[in-house]
């Protein structure tokens, strides 16, 4: 069964072959679905036939959203921290402790619920592909727990046990990263992907360069694939260690150094900005032309999370990147669904060339430049296709 797309105002491919930037843009354009895959793309004129069509009338269609960094198997409600936040209090990663509590106290149900809403809120403005962390339940029960169910509806799954250390074990890291590192990782990694740990020696409750070294050498003995949450509060250890360990993606990077931006021009390591952060927790924006410069691959993602940034929107922190770290448009996009992508080490998503997966967004405008220009506007969403799913 094929579907043609046609009536595309404005294709964005990500095929750099296509013109003379990577977004590989084709105005006038058309698509051919095969078996849930991209089999053709062109010039509308020139399309070949194909058993069903959607005629999207005009409108802009880009890849789908790949959201490479997301909290979601959560419960409670940390909006007055928020609040406070707002007021001048700041982000250290203490909130987080709550929300354990409450997810500890929360049925499956309820977790699936709120797990399955926010996927769907997701879908509903262009995400197609999510990656989903652990963290929030810190026992080996929990955790595992929360990896089952964000399995159920994504593959992209993360063993995040070393989020902060629980209050059962304040004042015993070392206790706390032996469990994470042995009964837990074994009951985890069966239902993840990628291990990551939130490197931060600026938090009292987060983990310094060794101990999260320790966590990522387990993870990778385990089979995990490596991510970092990486200088976000100061410029510590994280990014060095994330690009020495040969991690997919340093996520954060608000605060970088020198060798820290060197580190990542030299390896294979994406940096994962995540630009809500900032914006909701009132705090300098990572310097994304500095990484561009030195020619580092360069993702954005929401961080959905409950504590330091709750938005699900892929299109906000697009206008983010651009608006506040100076992003063009065409950067921030090819970061949020190409850049997305290489941070899941992913070549079948973040683009609709030839034997993509058919992960499509529609935006209500005739070109992609107005993700960031009708900032807060509900104007993409994924684009079902019909047979395709
Ligand atoms: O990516 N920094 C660590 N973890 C999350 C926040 C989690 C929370 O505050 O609940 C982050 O910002
Ligand atoms: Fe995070």
């Amino acid at each position: 069964m094929s579907t043609l797309v046609t009536g595309i105002g404005e294709l964005v491919t990500n095929d750099p072959s296509r013109d003379d930037g990577p977004l590989g843009v084709i105005a006038g354009a058309a698509l051919v679905v095969e078996h849930g895959h991209v089999v053709w793309t062109g010039p509308a004129k020139e399309a070949p036939d194909a058993d069903t069509r959607i005629d999207v009338g005009g409108r802009a269609v880009v890849p789908g959203f790949v959201d490479s960094h997301a909290h979601l198997v959560f419960a409670g409600d940390r909006s007055a921290e928020f609040e406070a936040r707002m007021s001048g209090a700041a982000y250290d990663g203490g909130g987080i402790s709550s929300t354990v509590a409450a997810t500890r106290a929360a049925s499956d149900e309820t977790l699936r619920l709120r797990l399955r809403t926010l996927v769907a809120e997701m879908r509903s403005q262009g995400t197609t592909t999510v990656e989903i962390k652990s963290g929030y339940g810190l026992t080996v029960e929990e955790e595992a727990r929360a990896l089952r169910l964000a399995a159920e509806v994504t593959a992209e799954t993360t063993f995040l046990g070393a989020h902060v250390v629980p209050t059962e074990y304040a004042g015993r890291p070392d206790e706390f990263v032996a469990l994470v590192t042995g009964p837990m990782l074994a009951a985890c990694a069966p239902h993840a992907r990628w291990i990551d740990v939130f490197c931060e020696p600026a938090s009292p409750h987060a983990f310094d360069g060794d101990r999260a070294r320790t966590v990522l050498e387990a993870g990778r003995a385990a089979g995990l694939g490596l991510r970092v949450h990486a200088n976000q509060l100061s410029a510590g250890p994280g990014v060095r260690l994330a690009v020495e360990l040969g991690a997919a993606s340093a996520d954060h990077c608000t605060h970088l150094s020198d060798a820290d931006v060197d580190a990542l021009s030299g390896g294979s390591t994406v940096a994962t900005l995540l630009p809500g952060v900032e914006f909701s927790t009132r705090s300098p924006y990572p310097d994304a032309r500095r990484l561009l410069a030195a020619g580092v691959t360069v993702a954005v993602a929401t961080d959905c999370n409950p504590g330091s940034c709750f938005t699900s929107s892929m299109a906000f922190c697009l206008a983010l990147a651009v608006r506040e770290m100076r992003m063009t448009t065409a950067e921030a996009l090819w970061s949020a669904t190409a850049g997305g992508a290489a941070a899941l080490r992913r070549t079948d998503v973040g683009h609709l060339g030839v034997g993509a997966q058919a992960h499509l967004a529609v935006v209500d405008a005739p070109s992609y430049r107005h993700l960031a220009y009708r900032p807060g506007v509900p104007i993409v969403r994924a684009l079902d296709v019909p047979g395709h799913a």
